[in-house]
């Protein structure tokens, strides 16, 4: 996600022009706060019927309850379509191979990960096993993918597309498959030209990180639809995910409308990107000394007021404070924080809640 807090170099470039600076300002926060809403949406497995509308590639073909409650009479045996001729049809295809992959990085980035690597599993006709999640990242969450996600309704959904399955077949017990990092941002050609004739050769590859691994442009029409119906309807939360999520969102609109805010100023976020604008010196050593702690964090020198200038920086709670204002926000907004841990707290929260004073942490 790093990668893609585009919207800072728009309002820095422009800011001689007030005019300029208002647009600016509008375009960069109304992008941070759908991002917020397709978090808490995404989250909590909830349609966002706005951003659906504006995605019509993305839900257009199928009718997702549909396949739901069909995949959920199938429970765990597979039956054929005539049985259930809502589930879809097998995709007949001779596969290259196996792909596993291990998630990195936290939820959104792992589901993220997902959607691309089921895109690059059916470009390159794979058999997909179910994605391992991150352990060990800063969130440190133990969750499987089967704690977290229906795994049922993950394999079933994609049968039109791709064949997923839950553990690699005996006969590959023992041997240890090629484990690779592809190269990040690469576009499916890469994946066709260097990858398949890897799988081809040694028949199971493992994909240790896959963070950001496939670009976000330029890919074929027909695998970015792929990408957004394994994020719309694949990757289906557990029911009781659902259920505690459709609780928790059914009572907070019970006091009416609310923004929830998603600022990204954590600890790990800042000494990855280096973005210590406005920390105090032994703040900025502290960020700093994370930030060499994680070997595979590989931009080490990193100079702060450059990277702003480029764009490449959350915005400071200060500034978020200034974007919700520009945007009009009454004062008496409620504000969910949807983020983890502020860094520096209460006191870089300070500028936010002198502004808004019905803050709601997500504790
Ligand atoms: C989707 O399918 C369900 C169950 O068959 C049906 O009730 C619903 O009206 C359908 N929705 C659309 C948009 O077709
Ligand atoms: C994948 O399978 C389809 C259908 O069998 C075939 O047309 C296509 O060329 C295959 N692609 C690769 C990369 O094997």
């Amino acid at each position: 996600m790093a990668k893609q807090k585009a919207p800072l170099p728009v309002i820095r470039r422009r800011i001689g022009g007030v005019g300029l600076l208002r647009w600016a300002v509008r375009v960069a926060s109304s992008i941070v706060l759908w991002t917020a809403l397709l978090q808490l949406s995404t989250f909590f497995g909830l349609p966002l019927s706005p951003l659906r509308a504006a995605r019509p590639s993305c839900i257009g073909n199928r009718n997702a309850s549909a396949t739901a409650s069909a995949v959920t009479a199938v429970a765990s045996d597979d039956v054929g379509d005539l049985a259930h001729p809502a589930l879809p049809t097998r995709r007949s295809y001779k596969s290259n191979g196996y792909l596993l992959i291990s998630c990195n990085g936290g939820l959104n980035q792992m589901r993220a990960a997902i959607c691309d690597m089921v895109t690059v599993a059916r470009y390159l006709n794979l058999t997909m096993v179910v994605p391992e999640l991150d352990k060990q990242s800063f969130w440190a969450d133990p969750s499987d993918f089967g704690d977290i996600f229906d795994v049922n309704h993950f394999i079933y959904s994609l049968r039109d597309e791709v064949k997923v399955i839950r553990e690699l077949p005996q006969k590959f017990n023992g041997k240890v498959p090629l484990s690779m990092q592809p190269v990040s941002w690469s576009s499916e050609k890469y994946y066709l030209r260097q990858i398949l004739p890897l799988v081809r050769k040694h028949k199971v590859i493992r994909f240790s990180r896959t963070d950001s691994r496939l670009a976000n442009n330029g890919l074929p029409l027909r695998l970015q639809k792929l990408r957004c119906h394994v994020n719309y309807n694949a990757l289906r939360f557990t029911p009781s995910i659902e259920a505690l999520g459709n609780k928790m969102i059914s009572s907070l609109r019970k006091t009416g409308s609310f923004v929830v805010l998603h600022l990204r100023y954590e600890m790990d976020m800042l000494a990855f990107s280096g973005c210590t604008h406005g920390c105090s010196g032994q703040e900025t050593a502290e960020l700093t000394r994370m930030r060499y702690a994680y070997p595979w964090w590989k931009e080490k020198e990193i100079d702060s007021e450059k990277k702003r200038l480029e764009g490449l920086c959350p915005l400071t709670p200060g500034e978020t404070t200034l974007v919700l204002k520009a945007l009009g926000f009454p004062r008496d907004t409620r504000i969910y924080i949807a983020s983890g841990e502020i860094y520096g707290g209460e006191k870089r929260l300070a500028a936010l809640k002198a502004e808004f004073p019905n803050i709601v942490s997500r504790s």
